[in-house]
C-alpha cells in the first residue's frame, strides 16, 4: 500500500522546528522533490478548528483526557484527509509533531501515562507510523527564553506551563527515543540553526536513500 516517506519532526517549545521546516520547504522543493509539509494539531480545515480550541488560552478548565482526545480526533482527520493520500501519491510528507507529542506533553508530562496515550492513539491511527521522526532537543530554558524574546508565534495554552511541565516533556520524549530507538533520531538543538538544520536534511536524505 505505501508507497511514500513519513517523517515526523518533533521537539519542545522553541527547538527551533518552525524556521527548520520553512528551510526545508524551499530547499526540497527547489530540487523537485515532491513533498508536503503539514502540521499538528491541524494542516486541514477540521483538525484546524480543533486546534482553536484545545490552544485557546482561555480554555483553562480543560481536563487532560478531554485534551489527549481532541488531539488525538485531530490526528485522525488530518491523517486521513492529508497524509495518507499523500503517501499513497508516492509522496514525501514532512509533518511538524505528531503522536510522539501526545505520548510526550499529555502522557508523560500531563501524566495520564504513555501507555494509555498510546492506546487512544493506535484507535486513532492504526498502523500509520513514521518511517522516520527528528527530535531537535532543546532545554526548556533556552527554548522558552528563545520564544520570549521572538515575535515568530504567539504565546498558546501549553506555552503557559511551568518550567516543570516544560522539562517533564523533556524527559518524556527522552523516554520515547529509548523505547523507539530506530524509528526516533535525536538532533542537539542548542547549536547554531546552520548546524540544526544541516543534521535535519542530511537526515531526510539518508532515509529517501534508505540509509
Ligand atoms: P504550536 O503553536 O504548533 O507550537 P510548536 O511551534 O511548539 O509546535 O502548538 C502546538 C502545541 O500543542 C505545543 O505546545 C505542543 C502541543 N501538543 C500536544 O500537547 N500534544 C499533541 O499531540 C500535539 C500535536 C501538540
Amino acid at each position: 500500500m505505501k508507497k511514500g516517506c513519513f517523517i515526523t519532526i518533533e521537539g519542545g517549545e522553541g527547538a527551533g522546528k518552525s524556521t527548520i521546516i520553512e528551510r526545508l520547504v524551499k530547499q526540497l522543493s527547489e530540487r523537485g522533490q515532491a513533498v508536503v509539509m503539514t502540521r499538528e494539531p491541524g494542516g486541514i480545515a477540521i483538525a484546524e478548528q480543533i486546534r482553536g480550541i484545545v490552544l485557546d488560552r482561555a480554555n483553562t478548565a480543560m481536563d487532560a483526557r478531554t485534551e489527549a482526545l481532541l488531539y488525538a480526533a485531530a490526528r485522525r482527520q488530518h491523517l486521513v484527509e492529508k497524509v495518507i493520500p499523500a503517501i499513497e501519491q508516492g509522496k514525501l510528507v514532512i509533518c511538524d509533531r505528531f503522536v510522539d507529542s501526545s505520548l510526550a506533553y499529555q502522557g508523560h508530562a500531563r501524566q495520564l501515562g504513555i501507555e494509555e496515550v498510546w492506546d487512544i492513539n493506535r484507535f486513532a491511527i492504526q498502523e500509520l507510523m513514521p518511517d522516520l521522526t527528528i527530535y531537535v532537543d532543546v532545554s526548556p530554558q533556552i527554548g522558552l527564553a528563545r520564544i520570549a524574546r521572538s515575535d515568530i508565534r504567539e504565546v498558546n495554552r501549553l506555552d503557559l506551563e511551568s518550567l516543570d511541565f516544560h522539562n517533564k516533556v523533556r524527559e518524556g520524549y527522552h523516554l520515547l527515543l529509548a523505547k523507539f530507538p530506530d524509528r526516533m533520531l535525536r538532533i542537539d538543538g542548542e547549536r547554531t540553526l546552520e548546524q540544526v538544520y544541516r543534521d535535519v536534511l542530511t537526515a531526510i536524505d539518508d532515509q529517501l536513500a534508505g540509509i
